[in-house]
């Protein structure tokens, strides 16, 4: 199973066979907080106060405050092995694997990799007045005007709770074709990501839970737990071996 150098594919389009799903887990060891855990960013912060269109709507400067400060401390952040593990195995698998990820850092491409980012991007901004969307490295503030049509009516470009993931049809799709699925640093209670393991078992997916600790999601065939700087690369490393048998 998933090996070789060319792979299947499907009227000229390479068939994805890998999708890997990624969380704020796999981020915690480059020292960004995760959400839920202990000390985490919702237990510290209301995620109706700063993570709907609502909130946004209510308290703009407050919302945008809060994801300056989450920009600023992404890009202070490094990779870490985990991140570095799955652009190696990204390298070796090119199109035939799909990263998704839940985490709106840019920790996985500063690894190298290419990386579907499913609630959006702290590094790029949305302009509520024309649909542009732009490159964005420093804070966003309601004077901050979009390069297209220069109205003062920028957000950050994630998604917020009542909002649309970007990019499911593209994963739906992979998540049909996918041999091996697997979610790492990931709690697994935000639909929709939560329910792609139960896409990728009905398709016929080996499916793979790794995170610092045992989640109890009943839905996964396989569970590596520890931290994943740890986990993945050992994980990572035997998928290069068994591919190259
Ligand atoms: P959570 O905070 O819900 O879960 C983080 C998971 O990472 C937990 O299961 C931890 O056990 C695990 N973990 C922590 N440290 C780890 C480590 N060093 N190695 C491996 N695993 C580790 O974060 P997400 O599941 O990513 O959405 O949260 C999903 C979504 O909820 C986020 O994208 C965000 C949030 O609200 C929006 O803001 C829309």
């Amino acid at each position: 199973m998933i090996r070789g150098s060319t792979g299947p594919h499907d009227r000229g389009r390479v068939v994805t066979e890998i999708v890997i799903l990624t969380g704020a887990g796999i981020s915690a060891e480059s020292g960004l907080g995760t959400f839920r855990d202990l000390g985490g960013v919702w237990t510290q912060v209301r995620l109706e106060e700063v993570a709907t269109p609502e909130a946004f709507a209510a308290n703009p400067a407050r919302v945008q405050d809060f994801y300056n400060a989450r920009r600023a401390q992404a890009a202070s952040a490094s990779p870490n092995p985990a991140h570095e593990a799955l652009a190696r195995l990204q390298k070796a698998f090119g199109d035939r694997m799909m990263l998704v990820t839940q985490n709106v850092d840019d920790l996985h491409e500063r690894a190298g990799a290419r990386a579907v980012h499913m609630h959006g991007s702290l590094f790029s901004a949305l302009c509520n007045a024309c649909g542009a969307r732009d490159t964005w490295t420093c804070d966003i503030t309601n004077e901050s005007s979009c390069r297209n049509c220069g109205r003062k009516a920028l957000r950050p470009d994630v998604v917020w709770f009542g909002e649309m993931p970007y990019h499911m049809d593209q994963i739906g799709e992979a998540l049909q074709s996918a041999r091996l699925f697997a979610a790492i640093g990931t709690s697994g209670v935000v639909y929709p990501a939560a329910g792609f393991v139960a896409e990728a078992e009905a398709a016929g997916a080996h499916t793979i839970e790794i995170n610092l600790e045992d989640t109890g999601h009943p839905a996964f065939r396989e569970c590596l737990t520890g931290p994943a700087t740890e986990t993945v690369p050992k994980w990572v490393d035997g998928l290069l071996a068994e591919g190259a048998r």
